[in-house]
């Protein structure tokens, strides 16, 4: 019920005026964001990578429904790339792309634009030498989101791509991308979806991770773990054994679980962060309020205790 409440917030432009503009919210979302620019995200980057921690970067933004949002934030993108390069950090970290920030639900054209876009970000993540991931947004956009991937992976073979467990669909999708050079974040799923097409109980969506991560990890494919569960996590490492230490990777979110990630990169594991930055965080800030009532509560009491 809280879930569904603050996930139909996370869309309602009248929820995000209140939470925006309530000054004490600001500590709370800097548990989860490492920044509002690029300076922020850099330094954020450099602290995790000094560790032995790898990153993956998000200019925040989402459902850009201007052409020229879809423009500024591929700009952003391309002065990160940058910016990653001349501080000598594009070995340790790569970047995580919303199609949605980058044209893709724009209401003419916005498959060709949000695929035009992601490739210019492509090149130039190929010119300094990382990697792009496809975040996976909500069901309706699965399809084209994949679409765009196989598009982009003909000349950036490299290009990954998010899975959501919790959609009926996503097993099949796992069998799909189980080849060779295929780059596959796997996570539970952080949207509101209908049971028509996703699990609704979260035993349901376990059972589904779980399937799925067999289908990676017996695959050619670079499986990337993205969780922070830790029985699915030691089911990960288990179904491991026997792939090499840099054939997948753990993830997890900038700010959660930040001394389980350094154990996990401690024991030779490749361990990302996933480093969102930028003054466009309400959606995300919201779905990590829904994921757990905990942080409602560490929200609630910081607005009451201030
Ligand atoms: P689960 O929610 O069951 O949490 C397990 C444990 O982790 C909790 O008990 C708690 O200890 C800790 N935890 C989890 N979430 C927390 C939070 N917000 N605050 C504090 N502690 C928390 N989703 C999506 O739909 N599209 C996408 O593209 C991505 N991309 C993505 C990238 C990466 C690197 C990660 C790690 C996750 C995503 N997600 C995502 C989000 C994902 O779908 C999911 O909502 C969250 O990871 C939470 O699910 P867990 O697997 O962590 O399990």
């Amino acid at each position: 019920m809280l879930r569904s409440t603050l996930l139909a917030a996370a869309r309602s432009p009248h929820a995000r005026k209140i939470v925006e503009s309530t000054p004490l919210t600001r500590p709370v979302v800097e548990r989860f964001v490492a920044g509002d620019d690029v300076d922020a995200a850099i330094r954020a980057t450099a602290e995790v990578v000094a560790d032995g921690r790898l990153v993956t970067l998000d200019h925040l933004g989402e459902d850009t429904t201007d052409e020229s949002q879809a423009t500024a934030t591929v700009d952003a993108y391309l002065n990160l790339l940058g910016r990653l390069d001349s501080h000598g950090l594009t070995q340790g970290a790569e970047v995580s792309v919303k199609l949605s920030a980058v044209g893709q639900s724009l209401p003419v054209d916005g498959e060709k634009i949000a695929l035009e876009n992601a490739r210019r970000i492509c090149s130039a993540a190929a010119v300094v030498g990382t990697t792009v991931t496809l975040d996976m947004e909500d069901h309706t956009t699965t399809d084209s989101t994949l679409g765009i991937l196989r598009d982009l992976r003909v000349d950036f073979p490299w290009v990954g791509a998010v899975l959501q467990a919790y959609l009926h669909r996503t097993e099949q999708d796992c069998r799909d991308l189980a080849h060779a050079g295929s780059r596959v974040r796997l996570c539970k799923g952080a949207y509101q979806e209908p049971a028509s097409v996703a699990y609704q109980d979260k035993a349901d969506v376990d059972l589904s991770y779980v399937r799925c991560l067999k289908v990676l990890m017996a695959g050619e494919g670079y499986p990337m773990v993205a969780s922070h569960d830790p029985r699915l996590i030691g089911i990960a490492a288990e179904l491991a054994r026997g792939r090499a230490l840099d054939s997948y990777e753990f993830q997890m979110l900038y700010g959660i679980r930040p001394d389980e990630q350094r154990r996990i990169a401690a024991e030779g594991n490749r361990m990302r962060v996933y480093v969102p930055y930028g003054d466009e965080w309400y959606g995300y800030f919201m779905r990590r309020l829904a994921e757990r009532p905990a942080n409602v509560a560490f929200f609630m009491r910081s607005l009451l205790t201030t």
